[in-house]
């Protein structure tokens, strides 16, 4: 990412989330709010986007009679990570319903674009102190939207600007209201892919040391071999290209064979790893439309040591 840029990305899974809470059934998450955090003309640009980028990579007569809804649902659901994006989202706010039940006292959204959760859970915030760390620039476009919108950022909300490739998440233990002692749920949302492994293992160690035993990270991560199936390679190379002209490159991706050793070294210990087909299984289980689990994306739960 540039380092002075906002993510792209970021407000390409805040149309997926929002396009789906309003025009998808049955819901795999509802987002209710991430539509309104883009403007009008945001929603136009990134559509138009998805669509072109349909018809680059399909140029059935079908689809070239598929229209301009038809063709944006199509684009959505085959050829970005929508799909991902809901899943995880949905995983995350599981697990952390659970975490909450148990006493966590703290969210930490690392990574957070458009992540709605504050605005949409205001019950969840009498629990828990609830933290946005994001890279400046992002955060920055964020917390203008949210003036523009004159939404009322909630008490328990803090926003803290971190670039993960230049100051270590360490820093989020120094600023309190954030609390070292406190047990804390950390979720890493579509971030890894865009890091190199020495920035994820070093974020990850930072999250151990600055939250007690028993704190709890949820990320999702690609795994290698896209090559095993010639359409999925495919499709994952449109994205990916994708990804590159946004300005915001896949670059690192972890052999989910070694994913316990890796994060043992960094203080943390695996859970959970949620291959592809149990995602598909939990998540899209009798759908109907095409929405479906990538095969190289997992969802990791660790717990710190
Ligand atoms: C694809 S968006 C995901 C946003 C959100 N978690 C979601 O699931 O919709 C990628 C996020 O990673 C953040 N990001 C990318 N590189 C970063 C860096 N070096 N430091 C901090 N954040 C970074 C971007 O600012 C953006 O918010």
């Amino acid at each position: 990412m540039d380092k002075n840029a906002f993510s792209l990305t970021a407000l390409g899974t805040a149309f997926m989330r929002g396009y789906h809470a309003r025009f998808d059934h049955p819901l795999i998450f509802n987002d209710p709010l991430a539509y309104g955090l883009l403007t009008e003309k945001e929603r136009f640009l990134i559509g138009q986007h998805l669509i072109e980028r349909l018809k680059s990579v399909d140029a059935s007569e079908e689809t070239a009679c598929l229209g301009e809804e038809g063709a944006l649902r199509r684009a959505l659901q085959l050829y970005t990570g929508a799909a991902t994006v809901l899943s995880r989202a949905k995983y995350t706010d599981q697990a952390l319903e659970v975490a909450i039940g148990r006493g966590i006292k703290q969210y930490v959204i690392l990574g957070a674009g458009m992540d709605t959760f504050a605005f949409r859970c205001p019950r969840a915030l009498k629990k828990v102190e609830v933290f946005e760390v994001d890279h400046p620039a992002t955060q920055a476009f964020k917390r203008n939207r949210i003036a523009e919108l004159g939404w009322t950022i909630p008490p328990g909300l803090h926003f803290v600007p971190v670039d993960f490739t230049q100051k270590s998440l360490d820093m989020l233990g120094t600023r309190p209201p954030y609390d070292p002692a406190a047990l804390t749920f950390f979720s890493w949302l579509g971030v890894t892919y865009y890091l190199s492994r020495v920035n994820i293992l070093d974020t990850l160690a930072a999250l151990a040391r600055i939250s007690p035993p028993g704190s709890l990270v949820v990320f999702d991560y690609l795994q290698p071999n896209r090559a095993a199936n010639p359409k999925e390679a495919a499709r994952l190379k449109v994205i990916g290209d994708s990804l590159k002209a946004l300005g915001e490159p896949l670059k690192t991706e972890f052999a989910p064979a070694s994913l316990s050793s890796d994060l043992d070294r960094v203080g943390l210990r695996l859970l959970e790893d949620l291959a592809p087909p149990e995602i598909q299984k939990r998540y899209f289980h009798g759908r109907t439309d095409g929405y479906h689990a990538s095969e190289h994306i997992h969802f990791a739960l660790a717990a710190v040591k």
